[in-house]
């Protein structure tokens, strides 16, 4: 990933310059990602029109006329038909600097240029023939991970400035079939619920209006089965998930003809942005996948991709790490952090997290009321400062991290004090806090380069640290800005998120060894926009293993693993090693004061993480099949298979006791020609295995059909299998 690119581009992936090139008049413009294909046609009156998206073009259904996918002959994103009536929910909606509430956009040229072997761009030229006003559709092809990523850039050179009030990323067309929508919804501790529902005609719409914060209801990703309620193993299926950090809008149209169309992108609400002339608005990607296989196949795909392209480093395992937010919260000193090392360290883990409430002297962080903004160290609590724990730690082996949460400021605090102007806020109204914190308003470039230089600042005195965990822990309210213009503070949310990320970017340059995690309150901003600068996100504050379970899963339905943080707590006091089998299907660690464990507990903890060592790459870069729903039934499982198919680790987790007899658990994505040794790991002291084959060679095609007996029965009941293929 170059970053400088990022930068330049600001809300919008990558891209090198391409030469535009105008051809006459094409019949179709095909952007093809292995076997799934976009597919526009150039009509006879230079409108674009979609002609399929989906499978092989062999699939392509006859097209009658020209706009045969189009209802009521629309055209693919702006918003005006022949009649200058916008009939359907526009994808782009502008003001054009003589009033005129019009658009109509028609092809000018395309070009297409192989990036490297596996990515293609492809580039739509749009104009509208009345207004020096162009759009430009853009398109990555991935051709290995079958995923489109698809974004657009508005420019003009109109008299003044144009007045974009609606301005989506992609609006493609699916149907006629009946049409089932998968969407998440969350709350701070309760995130990533999974709710499916027929679309029914007329307009569904899942929206973030929440700014910084802004996933904290809804995560922008959706999934559309085709005629059938998704599946895990099979059925049509497309996903959807929008790389953007902010306020987002996916509109979902049923026109009366039965054809769906989806508009996603940027939330316009309160954001209408003033572009002036000669500047290019461009917009963030939508990363689309799609499976004749179901749901798992498209997880598969999307983990792919987001491994290579998503977010950094993302084909390398992640350390074990310990965080002390749940074993101490503001409660610490200096002592108690280097007695959580040492317990770390007993264990064999690999790095510390040092949480919130290390800084503040005047206001100093002992609980979240004040001090937050003050980026120097507590004397009170550290006076050694960070440098003097990051040795500390080091002298036990372990790398050493911090919280920081640079977006935000207590009212309680010097920063606030010196600058209160630097708040969101609006003209007259009384400050609102929420969690006792305002948003620092990043559309002001001292504010975004103070932020810059914060963290730079902590990063290069301290060159110990090598994590982040970066937190953001409200949504922005009141959004006005003191340095904004009148006639521009509805850039706010947009120009937040454009700082944001070149904050990010120049961190992630400067500071390449330094791991980041995205935090917000939890799932708060889990999106492949904020991953391209993370490596992992902290997906919630419920820590309950039961609960993660779910969770877990429908994070792997788009993330990789290896980005899923998953810490072993004592949250809801589940049994110990329900808790690892859990944590350890994703990217573990833990959040405890491990003095307190038994020392039963902690031999197994020890045991466990040592286990763990050796299943990680296959756990965390493996592909997932997901085999039992903990939807569907009383037991969940999954296993994690090696690309190579020579190793896969499969976990089981009875989630409520069972009134029958437990079924067999039949494995998915071994190669059926292969031997594998049957191994269940991570049992307690004492414990007998509960799985029947354990120890026995069987072939990948047995374990496949008939799988494994498998006795768990009480509720946290729980299984971890290992099968190593035999030469
Ligand atoms: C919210 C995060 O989700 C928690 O893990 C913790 O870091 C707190 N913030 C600290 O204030």
């Amino acid at each position: 990933m170059n970053f400088d690119d990022v930068t330049q581009v600001e809300l919008s992936p990558t891209d090198s310059e391409t030469e535009v090139q105008t051809t006459s008049s094409p019949q179709k413009i095909e952007v093809r990602a292995g076997n799934f294909h976009l597919i526009f046609q150039v009509d006879e009156d230079k409108r674009l029109s979609q002609l399929h998206f989906g499978a092989g073009e062999s699939e392509l259904q006859p097209i009658g006329t020209n706009q045969a996918f189009l209802p009521f002959g629309e055209p693919v994103f702006d918003n005006a038909d022949s009649d200058g009536n916008a009939t359907l929910e526009p994808a782009l909606q502008v003001l054009h600097a003589d009033g005129n509430t019009s658009t109509r956009l028609e092809f000018v040229g395309h070009s297409s240029q192989k990036l490297d072997e596996n990515v293609t761009q492809t580039r739509i030229e749009l104009r509208d023939p009345n207004y020096p006003l162009q759009v430009a559709l853009l398109f990555k092809a991935y051709a290995r991970e079958d995923v489109i990523e698809q974004w657009a850039e508005i420019s003009h050179s109109e008299n003044g400035p144009v007045v974009l009030q609606k301005f989506a990323s992609a609006a493609p067309v699916f149907g006629p079939q009946d049409t089932f929508l998968t969407y998440y919804r969350g709350n701070w501790a309760d995130e990533m619920n999974r709710e499916e529902e027929k679309l029914g005609y007329g307009v569904k719409t899942i929206a973030s209006r929440m700014g910084s914060r802004a996933h904290l209801g809804f995560n922008p990703s959706f999934l559309l089965s085709i005629g059938a309620p998704a599946q895990e193993n099979e059925g049509e299926i497309f996903g959807g998930t929008l790389a953007y950090g902010g306020n987002f809008e996916f509109q979902f149209e049923i026109a009366p003809d039965h054809r769906l169309r989806a508009i996603c992108g940027l939330n316009p609400q309160a954001s209408q942005f003033r572009l002036k002339p000669n500047q290019t608005f461009a917009l963030p990607a939508m990363i689309w996948s799609y499976s004749r296989a179901g749901r798992g196949e498209l997880a598969r795909r999307f983990a792919r991709w987001g491994r290579s392209y998503g977010m950094r480093e993302g084909h390398k395992t992640r350390d074990i790490l310990l965080n002390n937010w749940e074993a101490t919260y503001f409660d610490f000193d200096e002592n108690k952090l280097v007695s959580l090392f040492q317990g770390a360290k007993d264990l064999g883990m690999e790095m510390f997290l040092l949480d919130d409430g290390w800084f503040g002297n005047k206001y100093p962080r002992d609980s979240d009321k004040q001090g937050l903004g003050d980026w120097q160290t507590m004397q009170k609590k550290l006076p050694n400062g960070l440098s003097f724990l990051a040795d500390e730690a080091q002298k036990r082996g372990l790398r050493f991290g911090i919280w920081l949460e640079p977006e935000m400021v207590n009212p309680k605090s010097d920063l606030f004090e010196a600058h209160p102007d630097w708040a969101i806020q609006q003209p007259g109204r009384a400050l609102h806090t929420e969690r006792n914190q305002l948003t620092l308003d990043l559309s002001n470039p001292a504010v975004r380069d103070w932020m810059f230089d914060t963290v730079d600042g902590i990063l290069g005195e301290n060159p110990g640290i090598s994590y982040v965990k970066w937190d953001c822990n409200r949504t922005i309210g009141q959004p006005g800005s003191t340095y904004l213009g009148a006639d521009e503070q509805s850039h706010l949310y947009i120009e937040y998120y454009r700082s944001y990320y070149d904050v990010m970017a120049r961190l992630a340059q400067k500071h390449p060894n330094v791991e980041i995690m995205n935090c917000s309150g939890g799932g708060g901003r889990v999106d492949y926009g904020s991953l391209r600068f993370a490596h992992e996100f902290w997906p919630s504050d419920n820590t309950d293993p039961l609960r993660r379970v779910r969770m877990q899963w429908e994070y792997q339905q788009f993330f990789p693993n290896n980005a899923i943080a998953a810490h072993v707590t004592d949250m809801k006091k589940r049994p110990l090693k329900f808790a690892f089998d859990v944590a350890m299907s994703a990217r573990m660690g833990m959040d405890m004061d491990t003095s307190k464990l038994s020392v039963e507990e902690k031999e197994f903890a020890r045991n466990a993480i040592a286990q763990y060592k050796t299943i990680r790459e296959v756990v965390q870069l493996g592909d997932i099949f997901r085999l039992e729903s903990p939807y569907e039934s009383v037991r969940a499982a999954q296993i994690s298979v090696a690309s190579d198919q020579n190793r896969a680790v499969a976990f089981a987790w009875q989630l409520e006791t069972s009134k029958t007899a437990p079924a067999r658990l039949v494995l998915r994505g071994l190669d059926a020609q292969k031997r594998y040794l049957v191994r269940e790991i991570n049992l307690k002291a004492g414990q007998n295995a509960q799985v029947g084959e354990n120890g026995q060679v069987l072939s990948g095609a047995v374990l496949m059909q008939n799988g494994v007996s498998i006795s768990l029965a009480e509720q946290f009941d729980s299984a971890v299998l290992e099968f190593s293929a035999q030469d």
